[in-house]
């Protein structure tokens, strides 16, 4: 059901509920009271992701905790608007009382925009298969506001909106079982949102993808019945948002996994380990969500997305252990472990990335189960060829409320995937660093663009139901991403250009310590 959101200066007579965000001293932000021992009888502290309702007769008031308000973010709020949700989601209409919240902490802006997001990712089911829907009856939520910007309150409402939307549609696009969400249904809705969005789309089926020598795609494709596509969508922005740095618009290019199911090929899963291998294209879907929400929040920079899509299957025409491919740039990997596939098929994405000449790739993979050893299920690591462009990541996913922790791109560590036979081999050492393995693979495809990885394994998926999470897809990524491309500058000129003093950089970005200890000039040769 689609919630109609408004804004108000206090909350309406009409209200089943009205929920107040009350930090951890049992205080709100508004002047409504609390009742503080009633609180304490039913054990509520005010703690994030917490909340207590009390039904006067006529009125719910849904007390939900954001803890501290010094540091209660945008995400604090973000979650208030989830827990908030769950607990009203039989009325028909609530209200959220976010009158007073304004500091240093969170905008009163970006809280709206928080509590929007929470409630619309909180209220989504992914229902298409079952008989009986559980039908929750919120059709409306007034969010009371003494904003002093009613222009920006409307803003946030709509920018709140258009995030949680992009952020279903990949929770959707991964929660469809993968006989459904197969290689072409991926493409042919990617085609969709193109339209819809304003995007140029290219498709590329199976004949092409030979055509233009995308040998890792072929090869994890060769197993399956089912063909592989490419996809790549651009976004152009609009004259008027259009940003200009040193006399030119940026690209950020995208590129996605998108395993549709990821069965190991012939170094096959266990019945376990591919139970929830659906979910193996949630770095595709991000790039097709993020794409597909540009135009609407005005996003400055150009987008190019590149989705690499294919089943991996140990049919009869599978790649073997030890066969050997060639990328699109002509290097070539010895594939002695077909299960590590998302580092092949990026591998030609990141090429035909490169090839776009753009300011920055981000690519986005759930690539290594030991990403989730290291980091765990509720954060993605990060890594790259460029500290400023990490950093401008590790912002976005702060803003975004979606958590990531750099790891290390060790140089001493490329060893361990060098191959007998071939350039490189697609495992490293047993046991070791694996996630870092998988990643010095995929810089073996940027050259010297700036780039920066998302390992994304654990957060794409989430096992248990918390704020505005549900169990299975998360849509992780793609709120970062968003962020990322809506406030992206280009970290150093392109190799064919000037860069005029100042352009394209922050102040602080500016005195910052460059890599190359060369702030102006591009690329180093
Ligand atoms: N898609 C998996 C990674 C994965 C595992 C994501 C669990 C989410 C949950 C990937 O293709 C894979 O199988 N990686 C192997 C690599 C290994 C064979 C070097 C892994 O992590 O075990
Ligand atoms: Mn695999
Ligand atoms: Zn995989």
């Amino acid at each position: 059901m689609n919630i109609e959101f408004l804004l108000a200066t206090e909350p309406p007579a009409e209200c089943e509920a009205i929920g107040v965000p009350v930090n951890a001293a049992l205080g709100a932000y508004s002047a409504v009271e609390i009742d503080e021992a009633r609180c304490k009888r039913r054990g509520f502290k005010g703690k994030p992701g917490s909340s207590v309702v009390f039904d006067d007769g006529e009125t719910l008031q849904v007390l939900v905790g954001v803890g501290n308000p010094e540091t209660a973010g945008q995400e604090a709020f973000r979650r208030a608007g989830g827990v908030f949700q769950r607990d009203v989601e039989k009325c028909t209409t609530a209200c959220f009382d976010l009158r007073g919240v304004s500091g240093p902490a969170v905008s009163a802006s970006a809280a709206i925009e928080g509590v929007v997001e929470g409630v619309m990712l909180a209220a989504h089911r992914f229902e298409e298969y079952k008989s009986e829907k559980s039908g929750g009856a919120l059709a409306r939520v007034v969010i009371a506001t003494d904003h002093t910007d009613a222009t920006s309150a409307v803003v946030a409402v709509a920018r709140g909106t258009n995030m949680a939307e992009a952020v279903l549609l990949a929770r959707d696009l991964i929660d469809h079982p993968a006989g459904v969400m197969t290689p072409r249904r991926l493409a042919a809705i990617a085609s969709d949102v193109a339209a819809y969005a304003g995007l140029t789309i290219k498709v590329m089926d199976e004949d092409e993808i030979a055509a233009e020598r995308l040998g890792g795609l072929l090869g994890v494709a060769m197993g399956s019945a089912e063909p592989p596509r490419l996809v790549k969508l651009v976004y152009e922005p609009d004259a008027d948002h259009a940003r200009q740095v040193n006399g030119r618009v940026p690209t950020v290019a995208i590129v996605g996994k998108g395993i549709t199911f990821d069965s190991g090929g012939l170094s096959l899963k266990t019945g376990e380990g591919m139970m929830t291998m659906k979910t193996d294209m949630s770095g595709a879907a991000a790039v097709v969500a993020t794409l597909g929400a540009c135009r609407a929040l005005g996003v400055g920079c150009r987008v190019v997305g590149i989705a690499p899509i294919t089943e991996n299957m140990p049919g009869g025409h599978a790649q073997r252990p030890g066969d050997v491919i060639t990328i699109r740039n002509g290097k070539t990997i010895e594939v002695l472990n077909t299960d590590a596939e998302g580092r092949l098929v990026l591998a030609d994405g990141l090429c035909l990335a490169t090839e776009e000449l753009p300011d920055a790739i981000i690519d986005i993979a759930t690539l290594t189960g030991a990403c989730i050893v290291a980091l765990g299920k509720e954060i993605a690591g990060v890594m790259g060829n460029d500290d400023d462009l990490i950093g401008q990541v590790r912002d976005a996913s702060e803003r975004a409320g979606e958590k990531v922790w750099q790891l290390p791109l060790p140089e001493e560590y490329r060893k361990d995937i060098d191959s007998e036979i071939a350039d490189m081999k697609n495992i490293g050492k047993a046991g070791q660093a694996g996630t870092l393995a998988a990643a010095l693979l995929l810089a073996e495809f940027v050259g010297d663009t700036p780039w920066a990885h998302l390992d994304i394994a654990g957060p794409a998926r989430s096992e248990n139901e918390s704020h505005y999470l549900h169990k299975g897809a998360t849509g992780f990524g793609v709120r970062t991403l968003l962020e990322l491309v809506s406030t992206f500058e280009p970290t150093r000129g392109r190799e064919d250009e000037e860069i005029a003093p100042g352009a394209g950089e922050s102040a602080e970005s500016s005195t910052s310590d460059d890599s190359n200890g060369d702030t102006g000039s591009g690329i180093e040769p």
